[in-house]
C-alpha cells in the first residue's frame, strides 16, 4: 500500500519511470467519457476510450446513452410531435387552416435516427481531431501494479487484449431499473430503449413511473394520439421540484391528456402479444387493473459496473451500486476516477460532462472543482420545466429567511405572440444579502431561459442586478427580469 501511495504521487498515479500503452484510459464513451477523452487529449495525454457500444445493425457507436437512446433522440421525437401537435390543433389559432393532417410514424423515426447517427459521428470526428484511440469492446480491470500502472482488458468478439494506462476514468453510465419479474422486450413492455422507436402508436399507453422519461416520453406519444396513464409510486407529483412549479405542471398535464395516478402500489402485471394488464391499488387502496397495448418502464436507472473488474483494482461498489468518489472524483484508488451516472449526483449528461472535464483537468495536476447546486436540470415537456439552486421548502428547511419573486408568461408579449401564455418565473433571493438562491421555470424555452439564472447563481448576483440589466424586447427572457423585480414588489408590467 505504501508503494502504492508513493506512485500516486508521481504523475497522476503511475509512477514517471513506469512504461504504459496510455496516459489515460476511459472506460465509456457516454458525455462523461467523451468529453474526458477529448479533455485529456487538449491537455497533452495520450487517451484511449474504450466502448461496447453497437447499434441494432451491429455497427460500433459513440455516445453512450445520451447519444444514442437519450437525450438527443428523445428531444427529436419531442420536436416532431410537438410539430404534429400544433399541425392538428395549434395552426387553426393563427388563421392557418391545416387539412388532413396525417403522421408518417416510420419517417419520424427515421428522422430520429438519422440525427443520432450524425451526432455520434460527430464524437468520431471528435476522436479522430484530438488523437483520442477508440478501442472497441467491453473493458474490464484485470490489475493494478506496485508501479501504479492500471491493467485494462478488452474483450471483444472472443477474443482479449489488455492495454496499460497510467490513469483510468471510469464513465460506464447507466441502464433502465426494470421491474422485478417482467421482462423488457422492448416491444409489449419497453424501457427508454423500446419506447424511442414504437413501430405504431399505441391507442392505450401505460406509463410507470411520472418522473422525467415518463413525463417526456409519456408526452411524445400522447401528442402522437396515445391515451397516456401513469402510475406513480410516490404521493407528490415531481417531489423534487419548488412545490409551486410541480403544482402547475400536475394542472397542465392532466389538462394535456395525460393520466396521472399517483401514491399506487403496482400489482401483478400479465403480459400477451396483444398487450399488459397492470394490477394495482389506488391512493386510497383500492385494486384497480389498467389494461393497456404497450407499457413503459420508467422507474429509475442503475448504474454500470457489471463485468468491470472492479475488485481487481481494490475497488467495490456502495449499497444502490454506484462507485464511490470524492469531490473530485477521485476513486479509493490513486489513478482511478469515475464520472457520470456511474457515480453519485444528479444523472445528467452536463453533469457528466462537467465531471469529465473535471477528471481530465485532476489528472493534469489542476484544481479545478464543481458546484453542484448550480447544475440546471430541465424537463423537456410542453411547457418545458427548468431549474437551477435550491427550492423555496428546501430553503425554508435550512432556516433560510428568502424573498421569492414570481411573474406569469401571460402577461408578456413575446409569450403571447408565440401562443405560449402558459406558466411563470419564480426566483428566490436571500431576504437580507439579496443573494439568489433558487430560480425556478415553467414556460416555452425554459431549457434556454435557465442559462441566465445559472450565470447568476455562479456569480453570486442578487435579484437587483437581474432587474437592472436590459433585456431584449420583446422576449420570454424579460419575465426573468420581471421575476427578479417582483422580489422586491417592483415589477414593472404587473
Ligand atoms: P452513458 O451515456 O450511459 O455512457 C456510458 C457508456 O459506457 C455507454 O456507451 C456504455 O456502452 C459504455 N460502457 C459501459 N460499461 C462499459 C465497459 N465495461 N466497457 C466499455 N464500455 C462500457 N440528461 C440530460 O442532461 N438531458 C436530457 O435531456 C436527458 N434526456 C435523457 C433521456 C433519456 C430517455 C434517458 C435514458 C436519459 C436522459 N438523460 C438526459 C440522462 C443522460 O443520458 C445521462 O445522464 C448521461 O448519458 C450519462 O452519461 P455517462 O457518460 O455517465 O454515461
Ligand atoms: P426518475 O427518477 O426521474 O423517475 C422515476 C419515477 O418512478 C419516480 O417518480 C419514482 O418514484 C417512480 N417509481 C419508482 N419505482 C416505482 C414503482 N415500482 N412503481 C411506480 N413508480 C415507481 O427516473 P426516470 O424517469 O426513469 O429517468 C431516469 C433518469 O434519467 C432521470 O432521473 C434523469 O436523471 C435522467 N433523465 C433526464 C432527462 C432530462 O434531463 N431532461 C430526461 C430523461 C431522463
Amino acid at each position: 500500500m505504501a508503494v502504492i501511495e508513493e506512485a500516486a504521487a508521481v504523475s497522476g498515479g503511475a509512477l514517471a519511470s513506469a512504461s504504459a500503452d496510455f496516459d489515460v484510459i476511459v472506460i465509456g464513451s457516454g458525455p462523461g467519457g467523451y468529453i474526458a477523452a477529448i479533455r485529456a487529449a487538449q491537455l497533452g495525454k495520450t487517451v484511449a476510450c474504450i466502448e461496447e457500444w453497437r447499434d441494432d445493425a451491429g455497427k460500433p457507436k459513440l455516445g453512450g446513452t445520451c447519444l444514442n437512446v437519450g437525450c438527443i433522440p428523445s428531444k427529436a421525437l419531442l420536436a416532431s410531435s410537438e410539430h404534429f401537435e400544433q399541425a392538428v390543433h395549434g395552426f387553426a389559432e393563427h388563421g392557418i387552416q391545416v387539412k388532413e393532417v396525417a403522421l408518417d410514424l416510420p419517417q419520424m423515426i427515421r428522422r430520429k435516427a438519422a440525427i443520432v447517427d450524425k451526432i455520434t459521428g460527430g464524437v468520431e470526428f471528435l476522436f479522430r481531431k484530438n488523437k483520442v484511440t477508440w478501442i472497441k469492446g467491453h473493458g474490464k480491470f484485470t490489475d493494478r501494479g506496485t508501479d501504479g500502472v492500471i491493467r485494462v482488458e478488452v474483450l471483444e468478439d472472443n477474443s482479449a487484449k489488455t492495454y496499460r494506462a497510467r490513469s483510468v476514468i471510469i464513465a460506464t453510465g447507466s441502464r433502465a431499473r426494470h421491474l422485478p419479474g417482467i421482462p423488457v422486450d422492448n416491444k409489449i413492455v419497453s424501457d427508454n430503449v423500446g419506447a424511442l422507436s414504437f413501430d405504431t402508436v399505441p391507442k392505450r399507453l401505460a406509463i410507470i413511473g411520472a418522473g422525467v422519461i415518463g413525463l417526456e416520453l409519456g408526452s411524445v406519444w400522447r401528442r402522437l394520439g396515445a391515451e397516456v396513464t401513469l402510475l406513480e409510486a410516490l404521493p407528490t407529483f415531481l417531489g423534487a421540484l419548488d412545490e409551486t412549479v410541480a403544482k402547475e405542471a400536475e394542472r397542465i398535464f392532466e389538462k394535456q391528456g395525460l393520466n396521472i395516478h399517483l401514491a399506487v402500489t403496482i400489482g401483478k402485471i400479465d403480459m400477451s402479444a396483444q398487450g399488459v394488464s397492470i394490477a394495482y391499488k389506488d391512493k386510497e387502496g383500492v385494486d384497480q387493473k389498467l389494461e393497456a397495448d404497450r407499457l413503459i418502464v420508467s422507474i429509475g436507472r442503475v448504474p454500470n459496473t457489471h463485468n468491470l473488474g472492479l475488485d481487481a483494482v481494490g475497488l467495490s461498489t456502495d449499497t444502490r451500486g454506484f462507485i464511490p468518489v470524492d469531490d473530485q472524483c477521485r476513486t479509493s484508488v490513486p489513478g482511478i476516477y469515475a464520472i457520470g451516472d456511474v457515480v453519485r449526483g444528479p444523472m445528467l449528461a452536463h453533469k457528466a460532462e462537467d465531471e469529465g472535464v473535471m477528471a481530465a483537468e485532476m489528472i493534469d495536476g489542476q484544481k479545478p472543482a464543481i458546484d453542484y447546486n448550480r447544475i440546471p436540470w430541465v424537463i423537456y415537456t410542453e411547457p418545458e420545466i427548468a431549474w437551477v439552486g435550491k427550492s423555496e421548502a428546501q430553503l425554508k428547511a435550512e432556516g433560510c429567511e428568502i424573498q421569492t419573486g414570481q411573474f406569469p408568461m401571460k402577461v408578456n408579449g413575446r409569450a403571447l405572440g408565440v401562443g405560449r401564455p402558459e406558466g411563470f418565473i419564480k426566483m428566490i433571493a436571500d431576504a437580507k444579502t439579496d443573494e439568489i438562491l433558487g430560480v425556478h421555470i415553467i414556460s416555452a424555452n425554459a431549457s434556454e431561459l435557465i442559462a441566465e439564472a445559472v450565470v447568476a447563481l455562479e456569480f453570486g448576483a442578487a435579484s437587483e442586478d437581474i432587474g437592472m440589466i436590459s433585456h431584449p424586447h420583446p422576449s420570454l427572457s424579460e419575465v426573468m427580469r420581471e421575476s427578479a423585480l417582483a422580489v422586491r414588489k417592483r415589477a414593472l408590467n404587473m
